[in-house]
């Protein structure tokens, strides 16, 4: 709760230049707070899995808070599954919206990866394709480095990585099926080598001004996120991986509206299930050469590395984004989530400048059903469908 004195200063100061301030820390025991299960298979990638209400996912462990205090997120690795069913699984979807002016931190140790696993930490606006979608974590199967993509309606494209990306360009128009896709070499952002490097952090910025997005192995996570600062100078992190800045290609608040953020760990589907890229990524991972039958079915050993540990999830926000969180901290009580921080704008003031203001626009372009998926299968995935 603000004092009313400070809750008036900041929102007279909402379109002046602020640091980002921490709004929402989903962590240690109260992590699984304010997120929906999704309690239903995985009609969106068509994956084999069922996603598990809350009620069966406490009760079967596929989430709970670790002896290490992180949250783990998992998929069934302990049942034997016949053909003809689905096997366990989780997505969860953050019950708060993320405006323009946010920026988006997870710290993770260990990704869910292996044959016939696809997992995501990704955002999107409710009438998807409309609003958009971020993807921040993304792989599928024994991929060795993580991918990053944005989808849109048509209209939007990235066709020159920017001179501040320090990731490489994929796809190139967003509204295909694989989107605007920004690739890496670097073996510790996904699989293996992310955990060994002891994890990492992946952040977004959400801003009308573009969205960047960074990765951070272990020992080179930033200072104001090691010292658990709350309030973050995001012009001290360098070049982002993937930068979609808002310009003649993609005016982003044009494409985008506030965004939910999801995780998500599905099996085979339309990505990492699709025939050819699974055989070519799984060659002779069982007899029949198909994803559901040679991972899905049978025990549940080929699961034992998918599951995501993450140290925690916070949500930043400045501006009018930052203005808006705290007078809903203010006013309900059902925004528990809403953690607020405490704020001093005249020594929190930072160079970044973000007008949440604008309003969104939805296209209603006419679309075809792509998916969140990755550059590899746009020709591929449309007879599926
Ligand atoms: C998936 O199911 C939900 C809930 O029934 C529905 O709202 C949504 O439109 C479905 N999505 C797709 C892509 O079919
Ligand atoms: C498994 O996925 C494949 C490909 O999407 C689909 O054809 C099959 O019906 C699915 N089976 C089950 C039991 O979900
Ligand atoms: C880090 O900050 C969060 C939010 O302010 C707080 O809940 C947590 O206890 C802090 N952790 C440490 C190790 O200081
Ligand atoms: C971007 O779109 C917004 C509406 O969503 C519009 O107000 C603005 O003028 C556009 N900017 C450019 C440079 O076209
Ligand atoms: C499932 O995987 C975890 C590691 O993620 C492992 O500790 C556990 O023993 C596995 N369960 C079974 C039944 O093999």
């Amino acid at each position: 709760m603000y004092p009313p004195a400070l809750f008036v200063t900041l929102i007279s100061l909402a379109g002046a230049a602020l640091g980002f301030e921490l709004i929402h820390d989903y962590s240690g025991d109260h992590f699984f707070q304010g997120w929906d299960y999704y309690g239903k298979w995985d009609n969106l990638t068509l994956g084999n899995v069922t996603y598990l209400t809350q009620e069966a996912a406490v009760e079967q462990k596929l989430t709970y808070i670790n002896t290490a205090g992180n949250a783990i997120i998992k998929v069934d690795n302990f049942t034997t599954v016949a053909n003809g069913e689905r096997r366990n699984s989780i997505r969860l979807t953050s019950q708060e919206f993320y405006d323009f002016g946010t920026v988006w931190v997870v710290d993770a140790t260990h990704l869910p990866y292996g044959c016939s696993v696809w997992p995501a930490f990704w955002s999107t606006a409710p009438n998807w394709p409309d609003g958009g979608e971020i993807d921040i974590i993304e792989g599928i199967n024994n991929q060795a480095s993580n991918q990053w993509a944005i989808h849109t309606t048509q209209g939007c494209y990235h066709t020159q990585a920017p001179a501040d990306q320090a990731g490489f360009n994929i796809d190139t128009d967003c509204s295909t099926a694989s989107g605007c896709t920004v690739g890496t070499d670097a073996p510790n952002t996904y699989m293996s080598g992310f955990a060994a490097a002891g994890g990492g952090v992946y952040a977004t910025q959400f801003d009308t001004t573009g969205i960047f997005m960074w990765f951070w192995t272990r020992d080179q996570v930033p200072e104001d996120l090691t010292s658990n600062a709350t309030t973050l100078d995001v012009s001290t992190w360098g070049d982002p991986i993937a930068s979609f800045p808002s310009d003649q290609e993609c005016n982003v608040t044009q494409f985008f509206t506030p965004q939910q953020l999801i995780f998500d760990i599905t099996l085979c589907g339309v990505w990492a299930g699709v025939p050819s890229i699974y055989n070519a990524q799984c060659p002779n991972a069982g007899p029949n050469n198909d994803c559901y039958l040679d991972d899905v079915v049978g025990d549940g050993s080929n699961y034992d590395e998918a599951y995501f540990e993450v140290s925690y999830v916070r949500t930043y926000a400045t501006g009018t984004a930052l203005a808006a969180a705290q007078s809903a901290s203010a006013t309900s009580t059902t925004s528990a989530s809403a953690t607020a921080t405490h704020s001093d704008p005249s020594t929190t003031a930072k160079t970044q400048t973000s007008d949440a203001s604008l309003p969104s626009v939805s296209l209603h372009g006419l679309l075809i059903f792509s998916m969140c998926v990755g550059g590899l299968i746009a020709g591929s995935v449309l007879p599926l469908l």
